[in-house]
């Protein structure tokens, strides 16, 4: 900042643009109540805002306050997030508000240092709930802000790397407003998220319209789309699980067991798995006579799931007899459970 004088300017630019072009009005947006916003931080982490809309809605009509999350069981809360994916966020969501009503007497702590040790709350969420509901004067830094920034700054350093990150986050809070009052940091925050998401997009943004255009070091430059720099590339590991999907004759019911504890799919609810291809030891005997279906692409962060689907039809006592764990479930009932999305797709299409 201090080589580039001009950048006092950003702030104001910013708060400027979002008052009159930002988004407003969204269901967690006017007000400061930190559960609200919190929730809908947490849900907007690895989704977008309209897939995330419905959800929050459902969330605070079923858990209004923090002690209703965290005297909710699990289950519960997977339920309701079923298809929201990154189901760690449902379970860390879960603790937090239990740690809330435990250690800080249902109170959300005012500081973005304190709610940062807290579960599912890393220093970006923990800003963006400090800034938005108590004004305080610190930086978000998302990866939609990271581009932002790395593009306004022409920043050459690979941001996927610690220390190039701290570099950023150094220069990200000497941005920040000079003495802000709490609804310029609440625009400024929000207008850092919504330039991100709508004009400094990952492919061709729209520098024309951009409110710190003048500003911009990667539009100077006359390629912004090279920055943020990244020189790790992000390598899926390929997988094949099979999924035997009985279903009972009759009113085809089909059957489910709730998943292990840890790892993908925890304590999500699904046909049994074999991880691999289809495995004829277990389920006795009961894969070898299943139809395969057509399989499912489910991408991960880290892995691509091939999804293998094994269909029977099977008169209601077999599989309990063949010594598989789990219940038959009617579509009333696995509608209601926390199933992972791809396999709530699938059910949906067995439904017809
Ligand atoms: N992404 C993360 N937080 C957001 C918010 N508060 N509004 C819109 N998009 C977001």
């Amino acid at each position: 900042m201090a080589e580039r004088p001009e950048l006092a300017g950003f702030a104001p630019a910013l708060i400027a643009w979002q008052r009159q072009h930002g988004r407003h009005g969204l269901p967690w947006q006017g007000g400061t109540d930190p559960y609200r916003v919190w929730l809908s931080e947490v849900m907007l982490q690895q989704t977008q805002v309209a897939a995330v809309l419905s959800y929050f809605e459902r969330f605070v009509q079923r858990f209004p306050t923090v002690q209703a999350l965290a005297g909710a069981s699990l289950d519960d809360v997977l339920a309701l997030w079923s298809g929201l994916g990154y189901y760690s966020r449902a379970r860390n969501l879960h603790r937090c508000a239990q740690l809330v009503c435990e250690r800080h007497g249902g109170v959300f702590p005012d500081s973005s240092v304190v709610l940062a040790t807290l579960p599912g709350i890393g220093r970006s969420t923990a800003a963006a709930i400090a800034a938005f509901c108590f004004g305080e004067r610190v930086s978000i830094l998302d990866g939609n802000v990271k581009r932002v920034l790395s593009r306004l700054l022409a920043f050459g350093a690979d941001v996927s790397q610690a220390a190039a990150q701290r570099q950023l986050l150094q220069q990200a809070q000497e941005l920040l407003p000079q003495a802000p009052s709490h609804p310029d940091m609440v625009a400024y925050t929000q207008g850092l998220m919504d330039l991100g998401a709508t004009l400094c997009t990952r492919s061709r943004p729209q520098c024309l319209v951009c409110p710190v255009q003048a500003l911009c070091r990667a539009r100077e430059q006359g390629d912004p789309s090279r920055f943020p720099v990244k020189t790790r590339k992000v390598v899926r590991r390929h997988e094949v699980w099979s999924l035997l999907v009985l279903q009972r004759q009759g009113d085809g019911a089909v059957w489910l067991a709730q998943r292990p504890a840890s790892g993908i799919w925890a304590g999500l609810w699904a046909p049994p798995v074999c991880e691999g291809e289809r495995w004829d030891a277990d389920g006795a005997g009961l894969w070898s006579e299943a139809q395969a279906q057509e399989a499912i692409v489910h991408q991960l962060t880290h892995r691509e799931l091939r999804l293998q689907p094994w269909h029977l039809v099977v008169p209601d006592r077999v599989p309990a007899q063949r010594g598989l764990a789990g219940d038959w479930h009617s579509g009333d009932a696995w509608r209601q459970r926390g199933l992972p999305a791809p396999v709530r797709r699938y059910l949906e299409r067995l439904a017809g």
